[in-house]
């Protein structure tokens, strides 16, 4: 039997520098989808996979993020008076039990992989996930479920994959093939953020993974990569070098990069139109907004 994978990482102690000013006081993973936070998603998305234990890898003024995830007795006590089921169900949601959730600190900013590196007392000799918040993907049956479901069958490590147009695929990290098996690929490298030429295809590594405990020896072993940071590919691409089985999973599903500007936007759009009570009124503003700009042109 495969052990079973019942941590997550969720490495939040980023800067967040392209939601400044916003993130000067905001962590960016309690920015909201409509009236949910980021971090909301990525952390029902890890319940439905069988996650147990949540491991936060935060930094200097991430407090926010802390009280997020507490009881809230007043405004409970508020809503029962009220008779505020829903609002209360969704409330629950939101709080995490004592000791279910773990904080600790990346001093600085080092990197992906520096920052779950962080956690590797707390990982000890287990297969875990990884879950990055500003990566929301919208789909029937959860990303990372699909995953530990195949993962059940393969083992080793495997990393959620997608194509993205070529002219994008450097701000990546990509997969080099050496098998296509339908929705497994068995690769034989990684590379972070190449140049356009040296792409060895423009599948790219989306922000959830399953990882042996190896990888993050090889962390410690590794010098700044890609963009001057301690990379999780170069980690991840180690265990390709030493021989053990690394996978790509291409999953279903509509895949949002919240850390940019436009997937945040667009993802709000998406998600509001998915919602029966501001899905005309929002329709109707943006086709007449549409229209009016193209008016205007
Ligand atoms: P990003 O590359 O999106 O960086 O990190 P960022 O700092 O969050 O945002 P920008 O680019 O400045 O706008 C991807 C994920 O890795 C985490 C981030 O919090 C995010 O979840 N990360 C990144 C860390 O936890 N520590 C780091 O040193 C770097």
């Amino acid at each position: 039997m495969r052990k079973k994978i019942t941590k997550a990482i969720f490495p939040v102690a980023g800067l967040g520098t392209r939601f400044l000013p916003a993130t000067k006081s905001i962590p960016k993973e309690i920015l909201s989808l409509v009236d949910r936070p980021l971090i909301q998603y990525a952390i029902d998305e890890a319940r439905e996979a069988g996650i147990k234990e949540f491991i936060f890898v935060t930094s200097r003024g991430k407090g926010a993020l802390e009280d997020y995830f507490d009881g809230a007795p007043q405004l409970e006590q508020s809503l029962r008076k009220k008779n505020k089921k829903e609002l209360l169900e969704e409330l629950k949601r939101s709080t995490m039990d004592s000791g279910e959730i773990v904080y600790i600190r990346q001093r600085e900013a080092l990197g992906l992989g520096h920052a779950v590196w962080c956690a590797r007392r707390l990982i000890a000799n287990e297969p875990f996930a990884v879950i990055l918040p500003d990566d929301v993907i919208a789909a029937e049956k959860p990303c990372l479920k699909q995953m530990v479901e195949a993962y059940e069958n393969t083992g080793g490590c495997m990393v959620a994959a997608m194509e993205v147009p070529p002219s994008m695929a450097s701000a990546y990290g990509l997969l080099d093939i050496e098998e296509n098996m339908g929705s497994l690929l068995k690769i034989k490298g990684m590379v972070e953020k190449p140049e356009p030429e040296d792409a060895p295809s423009n599948l790219a590594v989306i922000g959830r993974y399953i990882l042996t405990p190896s990888v993050l020896k090889n962390v410690g072993t590794l010098k700044k990569g890609a963009g001057g940071e301690i990379q999780l590919t170069d980690a991840i691409a180690m265990e390709v070098e030493n021989g053990s089985d690394v996978f790509g999973f291409r999953f279903d599903g509509q895949r949002y990069d919240c850390g940019s500007k436009s997937g945040f936007l667009q993802a709000t759009i998406a998600f509001a139109l998915s919602r029966p009570e501001l899905r005309d009124e929002l329709m109707e503003f943006m086709v007449e907004t549409v229209e009016s700009r193209r008016a205007a042109q």
